[in-house]
């Protein structure tokens, strides 16, 4: 039997995230520049390594897979490596397989996704208005989403629906973005905006939208009930009283959630970060390609979790921008 992946400060690791592609066909202001170089291909982890490397955590005792990107759906063939995992699922050595997407390929994909065992998607989304979320996210189209996730819902796949906060952008949308989810029976997870990648222009400061916030003024719309469940991720989730819907709340801000922190991340390129919110990281490319077995692999990723850090240190309280991460939020995959 191996042994369990625990960090320094005696968490378990058993959620792996990983990024299949770097690429996007949206360009969302928070997330990226609009001018980005991608990766030239042969940097990219092959699907059978992709297979090897998320095989491997399997066997170290993740649980939860998560595939994220760039948009995980457009790379090519990733369907291939989606089924590849659903062997996993079948011996139970796998809880979840699931991915977070922008939506835009889910009309063409869902089907397939619920035919490996996904069974839960989440999609982000920050805006209902058409004008506004082409400009959220300068490439992406709304109605094209839409119809990713009615054809989502309608293949089975459960959805939750992820939005950043963001001052001055969607604080005017609070109730229509809930009454919606609670009308399609989605739930929702409001998510604090981070300071990543090269802020340039971005007020990131004067974006931010305090959780807190957020809440107190669904609360005095409705009654929340603090729920005790969580689904491996970081929200902490309530019910609204009236309609019975859960809403999730994401909040390195106001409320660091790294003490309970149970995952790491992998780029498309075989990096192992093990916080978002720093910028330590170790190659697990290299030990990968140096041999067939395994057990190179193995030993890079107990030595890199080995090096797991506390947690982040974003932080706006003193009106300034602290703990800022260099990289783009898509370099990891959120
Ligand atoms: P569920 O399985 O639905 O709970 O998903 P999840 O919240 O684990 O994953 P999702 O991709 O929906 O995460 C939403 C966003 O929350 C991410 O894209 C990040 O922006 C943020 N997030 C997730 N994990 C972390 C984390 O460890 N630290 C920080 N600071 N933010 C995180
Ligand atoms: N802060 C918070 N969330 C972000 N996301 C992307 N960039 C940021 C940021 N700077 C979210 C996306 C998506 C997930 C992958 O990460 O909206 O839901
Ligand atoms: Fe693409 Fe998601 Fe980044 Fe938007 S947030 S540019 S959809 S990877």
């Amino acid at each position: 039997m191996n042994t369990p992946l625990i960090d320094p400060f005696a968490r378990a690791i058993n959620y792996l995230r990983i990024s299949v592609t770097d690429r996007c066909d949206f360009r969302c202001v928070y997330c990226m520049s609009e001018n980005m170089t991608f990766l030239p291909k042969k940097e990219l982890l092959t699907l059978e390594e992709l297979d090897r490397m998320c095989s491997a955590f399997v066997r170290l005792g993740v649980k939860k897979l998560r595939i994220t990107g760039g948009e995980p759906l457009v790379r090519r063939d990733i369907m291939t490596f989606f089924r590849g995992m659903s062997r996993h699922l079948e011996t139970g050595a796998l809880s979840e397989l699931t991915l977070t997407t922008n939506g835009s390929q889910l009309e063409k994909f869902a089907d397939d996704l619920y035919a490996a065992g996904v069974r839960r998607v989440n999609v982000s989304l920050d805006t209902l208005d058409a004008d506004k979320f082409a400009r959220i996210t300068r490439w992406g189209r709304l109605p094209q989403v839409l119809r990713g996730i009615d054809a989502a819902q309608k293949a089975g796949l459960r959805v939750k629906i992820n939005t950043v906060a963001l001052q001055d952008f969607n604080e005017d949308e609070l109730f229509t973005l809930t009454d919606w989810c609670a009308e399609r029976d989605m739930d929702l997870t409001f998510i604090e905006v981070m300071p990543m990648g090269d802020l340039g222009n971005e007020d990131r400061l004067g974006q931010y939208w305090s959780l807190k916030d957020l809440r107190a003024q669904l609360a005095a719309r409705a009654t929340l009930t603090d729920l005790p469940e969580n689904t491996g991720g970081p929200a902490r989730y309530v019910r609204v009283e009236s309609t019975g819907q859960k809403i999730g709340f994401i909040t390195p801000l106001t409320h660091n959630f790294c003490e309970s922190c149970n995952r790491v991340r992998i780029t498309c390129t075989g990096e192992i970060y093990t916080c978002l919110g720093q910028e330590g990281h170790s190659d697990l490319r290299g030990p990968l390609r140096s041999s067939e077995a395994d057990d190179v692999l193995e030993d890079a990723i107990r030595a890199a979790i080995a090096l797991k850090p506390k947690g982040h240190d974003f932080d706006y309280s003193r009106q300034q921008i602290d703990g800022q991460v260099s990289r783009h939020m898509s370099h990891t995959g959120g």
